[in-house]
């Protein structure tokens, strides 16, 4: 099962198993991390599911699209690697991932 590394806010890191097909959101979530609300439950409209991503996967992660872009701006927290989780899906192509829960707006 690929793994995923998760940064909470508190800068603690910590490797969770992240089940193929789930979404980041849903391995962060199911991995115990009440800190990523993901109001929305998955459905692109919420952006509580905010996260930086480790830049080293930058070009393996699906292409954002212009909704997640959106939801984005709205954070006070954008950075250049943020992302939505719930807009990634795991496979083995993101084994190590890295991702830092975003603060919260
Ligand atoms: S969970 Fe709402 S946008 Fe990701």
């Amino acid at each position: 099962m690929p793994q995923l590394i998760v940064v909470n806010r508190e800068g603690e890191e910590k490797p969770v198993e992240a089940q193929d097909g789930l979404s980041v959101m849903e391995a962060i979530r199911d991995n115990g991390f009440d800190e990523l609300l993901a109001l929305c439950g998955g459905c692109c409209s919420c952006a509580t599911c905010h996260v930086y991503v480790d830049p080293a996967f930058g070009e393996k992660l699906p292409k954002m699209s212009e909704d997640e872009d959106d939801l984005l701006d709205s954070s006070d927290h954008r950075k250049e690697n943020s992302r939505l989780s719930c807009q990634i899906p795991m496979s083995g192509d993101l084994d190590g991932l890295k991702v830092e829960i975003a603060p919260e707006d």
